[in-house]
């Protein structure tokens, strides 16, 4: 199985390429878990027209070769080899067995930062054993927070991400429920998959074309459970995965949550999922250390703004007070590049890796990383800019309507 992943990534060169042979390599059933958006996915296609819409302006005669560009950056304090983190993306384990724990080595040995999802199979502590192995510490391994289980659920999950060396808590504030996404409704998928004979015969036609992929799977005897949510409950009174979706629905996270949740986490907060100057000041009030603007890859409310013009008036808003993050879209270097330009300190990946390791698992991911680092250093010698730090407004085009 390892050596297979690692043939198979080299045939990576693209993030275009791994979605396409992650599409012929899981069900089709994953694939449009990673691949869709929801309603008419016209938030999902708004994020990467934006980009487009972005031009560069290049400096000509001022590139030099040696030393390369400088293509590192700091968040929350921290130095990451590049200015892309691997983002929170949910059911890993469904993609491939590896999983979070082979995103997290991945992110870790790339020297980036890795997002660990509350809807994960693994367990904090393996994610963490994981990253720590590869990068030699968790400094820039952060968890990402639903409030599986509701309140009570929320707080089990805080201090086991503490206590398995989590340095920063990402709270995601787009997700009351989920998104209409529209091919899972089709599909007839209700996450979290649930591997009981019915649904096995329902999904058999589409699984038994895709045998690496069921071979892989059985091995790892179908451990697709939401680990956070189980353990939310007490030995005496274990909660169901529906339960603690179900609390969560009946109590998502609102503003006057991060009162508790700042008393309760000893490291910085990260917001996540705000579109607009005025929720990022909220935010910001409410105890943020970094924002990260975000529609949730257009996976929840279809219609909302295209990130890119939203990240301008983040930072016009609150740049001064804040850091801040940006994702949706972002599928090669340049990208990034474009981003940081715009304001962002870095950009978080969601699918760009989930196609790295559906097609490849941990290699695949390695592989996405590698692609995404050298065309932010390509990027920058071809627009003859110093250093990703460097990176300001004079190096793009803002189309004038934003
Ligand atoms: C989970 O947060 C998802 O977007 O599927």
């Amino acid at each position: 199985m390892g050596r297979g992943n690692l043939r198979r990534s080299r045939r990576l060169g693209t993030v275009d390429e791994a979605r396409r042979r992650a599409c012929r390599r899981v069900p089709r059933i994953v694939f449009d878990y990673i691949d869709g958006g929801a309603g008419a996915e016209s938030t999902m296609r708004a994020n990467i027209a934006a980009l487009e819409a972005v031009g560069f302006e290049p400096r000509m005669g001022v590139t030099r070769g040696i030393p390369g560009p400088d293509v590192s950056t700091t968040v929350l304090g921290r130095r990451l080899s590049m200015p892309v983190v691997v983002g929170p993306v949910g059911f890993t384990r469904v993609m491939e067995p590896g999983g979070d724990v082979a995103g997290a080595r991945a992110a870790g040995a790339a020297g980036t930062g890795f997002v660990m999802s509350s809807m994960s199979a693994h367990t904090p502590s393996e994610v963490s054993a994981g990253f720590a192995g590869a990068a030699g510490d968790t400094d820039r391994l952060w968890f990402q927070l639903y409030p599986l289980g509701g309140r009570r659920g929320a707080e089990k999950m805080i201090d086991r991400a503490a206590a398995a060396g989590f340095s920063s808590l990402v709270i995601t504030v787009d997700t009351q429920i989920h998104g209409n996404r529209e091919r899972d409704v089709r599909n007839r998928v209700s996450m979290p998959l649930r591997l009981d004979a019915r649904t096995v015969a329902r999904l058999a036609p589409g699984v038994v074309a895709r045998p690496r992929w069921l071979l892989d799977a059985a091995r790892d005897r179908f451990r697709f459970e939401i680990k956070a949510a189980a353990s939310t409950g007490s030995i005496e009174q274990p909660v169901s995965t529906e339960e603690a979706l179900v609390e969560w629905a009946l109590s998502p996270l609102r503003w006057d949550d991060f009162p508790w949740i700042r008393e309760r986490w000893p490291g910085p907060l990260v917001v996540k999922g705000v579109l607009s100057g005025d929720d990022a000041r909220r935010a910001v009030d409410a105890g943020a250390s970094a924002v990260v603007v975000s529609n949730h890859g257009g996976r929840q409310l279809d219609g909302m703004a295209a990130t890119m013009p939203a990240l301008v008036e983040v930072v016009d808003a609150v740049g001064d007070r804040t850091e801040v993050l940006v994702d949706g879209g972002i599928r090669r270097g340049a990208d990034a590049v474009k981003a940081v330009a715009l304001g962002a300190r870095a950009v978080l990946i969601g699918r760009a890796w989930a196609y790295g390791l559906a097609a490849a698992g941990e290699p695949g991911v390695t592989q996405v990383l590698s692609v995404l680092r050298a065309d932010v250093d390509r990027t920058l010698r071809l627009l003859g800019c110093p250093s990703v730090e460097a990176l300001d407004r004079s190096y793009v085009r803002i189309p004038g309507d934003w």
